[in-house]
């Protein structure tokens, strides 16, 4: 089946943020044991942003939402809503999506945050694209922010060097007949949620001393497990989506993938079989940026004028839960 919304929607404008700071991985590589060699070769990462401490997903959250706004010519108070994916709020709550509203002074906005991890922003594209569809909204901006440098457990250097911190927006908004959103497929499994989670903090696991001694406020994650699924579920989503749309890979003009490792990102393109050419590449030098990763890719590959109206998009996502999808996009400008 088909999600073909009511009304076409598109994305009309991409910003991006990283925060200053550049960690290579020679700086790693006097912080854990660790090598420049193993992390290039193992995972397709030279190098990463990490915050300052003391800022939060907002912080950079709202730059890439203001140089959406400034790229489309409109101003925060035409936005409807902000949906902003991230899996490192700012706060438990409020929600980051007030914050960033208020940053911005989308003074007519309402918005809320959305949790699905690496496929965080893939969700929320869809999410918005439903409310405009349906009528309840005409701009709608989606974030996605994330400072996962505040999660990782850097006594574990195989999830430490994998990670960085930025941010992506993008706005949605009512295209022309046959532009925009073309289909997406979507999926949740929990059977999942262990290879890949943050145990405490929640309200499972409140946090104590007890739980800050036992390291449950960090990433842990069993690497091949979720290395293999991501290939797997990356790639089949995504040609199950063209398939129904009667596309084929070759139809492809850019393939976004979800940004956790090069590895995975090639060995999906081979499933796929689309030429290395026509991927969106940015975990080089921005690592995973969770819910960043597909609208600072997207917003790149724009910038080196590698899609124009007409070409057609499919993004693609997997992420802890396991969360993952793909979507099928006729680009709009
Ligand atoms: C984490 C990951 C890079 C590990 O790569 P891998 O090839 O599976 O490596 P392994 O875990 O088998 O470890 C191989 C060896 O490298 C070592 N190693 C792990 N991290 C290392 C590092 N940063 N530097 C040097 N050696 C490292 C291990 O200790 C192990 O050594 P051993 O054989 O002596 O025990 C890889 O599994 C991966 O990327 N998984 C997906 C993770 C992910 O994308 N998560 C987010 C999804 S949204």
């Amino acid at each position: 089946m088909t999600r073909t919304l009511k009304i076409p929607v598109g994305i009309t404008a991409v910003g991006q943020a990283y925060p200053e700071r550049l960690v290579t991985n020679a700086e790693l590589s006097t912080m854990v044991d660790t090598t420049d060699e193993w992390i290039r070769t193992r995972t397709g990462i030279t190098e990463r942003r990490w915050v300052e401490k003391g800022q939060g997903a907002s912080d950079l959250g709202a730059p890439a939402l203001r140089m959406a706004l400034e790229r489309r010519g409109i101003r925060a108070e035409d936005l409807d809503v902000i949906i902003v994916a991230t899996t490192t709020p700012d706060t438990i709550f409020p929600a980051t999506a007030c914050r960033i509203q208020q940053k911005v002074g989308a003074t007519k906005a309402w918005g809320f945050d959305l949790g699905a991890a690496c496929s965080g922003f893939l969700f929320a594209l869809s999410a918005g694209a439903g409310l405009i569809a349906s009528g309840a909204a005409t701009r709608v901006a989606v974030v996605g922010t994330d400072i996962m440098s505040s999660i990782i457990d850097m006594d574990d250097r195989a999830t430490c060097v994998l990670f960085g911190d930025g941010a992506g927006a993008v706005i949605l908004e009512q295209v022309e007949e046959g532009f925009g959103i073309l289909d997406f497929e979507h999926h949740v499994d929990g059977t999942g949620v262990d290879f890949l989670h943050m145990p405490g903090g929640g309200s499972r696991l409140p946090a104590t001393h007890e739980t800050v001694d036992n390291k449950d406020h960090v990433i842990h994650q069993s690497g091949q497990d979720v290395f293999k699924a991501a290939v797997r579920e990356m790639a089949d989503s995504s040609r199950l989506m063209l398939d129904r749309n009667g596309f084929t890979p070759a139809d492809l003009k850019l393939f976004v993938p979800h940004q956790a490792n090069l590895r995975i990102m090639d060995a999906a393109l081979r499933r796929l079989e689309i030429p290395p050419e026509r991927m969106a590449v940015n975990i080089d030098r921005f690592a995973n940026t969770t819910a960043a990763t597909i609208p600072t890719a997207l917003f790149q590959s724009l910038e080196a004028g590698k899609v124009a109206k007409g070409d057609l998009v499919v993004l693609a996502a997997f992420g802890a839960g396991f969360t993952w999808g793909a979507m099928l996009i006729r680009w709009n400008f």
